[in-house]
């Protein structure tokens, strides 16, 4: 390979959530390196090790390599390092294991999740790649083989081990990839959007959560929206590879692997970030509930108890949906969310037109199941020609799949996608 190549293929690998497995063979040692490279390529790098490979290499090298707790222990230890198998899963665009013992890739191939490399692998939302190195009998079993063609088959990645000097006093087939090897077999399913990534390359934009409308420095009118919809639709544009930014009201969750949130407070604020990240984006979501009104005035200081009562004057807050579908920088995909409590269809119907988007997503507040704070929802999602599909109730991620299909079928309809 030659040097810019290699330069290259470093490069591809800047920012990118890096999982680096190390089971136990003698091998375990060249991980280290290969961890070096990659945090030097300034890839975000986690190391978890198998029990065994603690016999050949130490936790303390990967920590000082990575600057992060290596994980090993399916239990106990994770609450400490806040690392666990799903969340590493969702962190890795690229898991790559190194060595992979016989021993892990037939667990793999088998489905067999004991600890916490198998089942973070098990788990693994993007590519993984095996670099294998062992004693060359056992490379050439037809067992390991076997296994090494069926994971092949599944998708899986690896990088061939290589003839030479092995660890046994032997020479031959069994010896790690050189790090040139791996780092370049990284790069390239790096490069290569994975069949399920089909909002690859695309910018997703969504609103989620309320806003507050404040009319006191502590008092505001705001709704019960937890944001648990829009934030299930980053996670599933993010999975599809998507690059997703959520403009999100006040929630208690956190964003989704692969998807950036800014907070914000008011519907004002919920626009003005909107349209700072308008121009980037292919596809808009509103899917926060945003207050219609705001008080007309907002006191500088805590309006004191008088005994009386108090008349609020409300004023419309900016309609964020309308003013991005009339934008220079309209989106391919503008779509909003109805949540209604009667004459739900009709009355999603002339929100889709009054405000000129592709897709309106109704919600029956009155559903039981549906709506705000819950885990599943229950919708229709309306199409601008005329289309008209009933979700019936489930969790809010298969609602966030459904709505995203209809959002890949505009986009290819509009010539966006392949
Ligand atoms: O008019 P209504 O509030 O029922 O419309 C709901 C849709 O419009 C949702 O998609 C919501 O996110 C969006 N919306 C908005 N700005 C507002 C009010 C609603 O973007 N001020």
């Amino acid at each position: 390979m030659t040097t810019s190549a290699y330069q290259e293929n470093l490069k591809q690998l800047t920012n990118r959530r890096i999982v680096v497995a190390v089971t136990g063979g003698v091998a375990a040692y060249k991980a280290a390196q290969l961890v070096s490279t990659l945090v030097q390529a300034a890839a975000e790098v986690r190391v978890i090790m198998t029990e065994n490979a603690h016999y050949f290499v130490g936790e303390t090298t990967f920590r000082a390599l990575t600057g992060y707790p290596v994980a090993s222990e399916m239990f106990g230890q994770l609450p400490q390092i806040e690392q666990d198998h799903i969340s590493l899963a969702r962190f890795a665009e690229v898991m790559a294991v190194v060595p992979a013992t016989a021993n892990v890739l037939g667990k793999v191939v088998s489905g067999i999740c004991d600890d916490l490399v198998t089942t973070t692998i098990n788990a693994a939302v993007g590519p993984v790649v095996f670099a294998p190195a062992m004693n060359e009998q056992m490379w050439r079993n037809p067992i390991t083989q076997r296994n090494v063609s069926q994971l092949q088959e599944l998708g899986y990645h690896f990088v061939e081990p290589e003839e030479g000097w092995l660890a046994c006093g032997e020479v031959g087939a069994g010896r790690l990839a050189t790090t040139e090897k791996i780092v370049a077999a990284l790069a390239a399913v790096l490069r290569k959007p994975t069949s399920s990534a089909s909002l690859w390359g695309r910018h997703v934009l969504i609103t989620a959560g309320p806003t507050r409308e404040y009319l006191d420095p502590v008092r505001f009118i705001s709704n019960p929206s937890s944001g648990k919809m829009g934030l299930a639709l980053a996670q599933v544009a993010a999975e599809r590879g998507a690059e997703v930014t959520v403009i999100a009201g006040p929630i208690q969750l956190s964003a989704p692997p692969g998807a950036q949130i800014v907070e914000v407070e008011s519907a004002e604020e919920m626009k003005a970030a909107v349209m700072q990240h308008l121009a980037a984006a292919d596809v808009f979501i509103g899917a926060a509930a945003v207050a219609n009104f705001r008080p007309a005035q907002r006191a500088d200081e805590k309006i004191t108890k008088c005994g009386e009562g108090l008349d609020l004057h409300l004023t419309p807050t900016p309609d964020i949906i309308a003013a991005v579908a009339e934008s220079d920088h309209r989106p391919s995909v503008v779509v909003g969310f109805a949540a209604e409590t009667q004459d739900v269809e009709k009355n999603a119907r002339q929100k889709l037109t009054e405000k000129n988007i592709d897709l309106i997503i109704a919600n029956d507040l009155n559903a039981p199941g549906a709506g705000f704070g819950v885990d599943t929802n229950e919708v229709m999602i309306l199409g601008r020609e005329g289309s008209r599909q009933e979700v019936s109730r489930r969790p809010k991620i298969k609602v966030a799949e459904a709505i995203l299909d209809e959002v890949e079928r505009l986009l290819s309809a509009a010539g966006d996608i392949e």
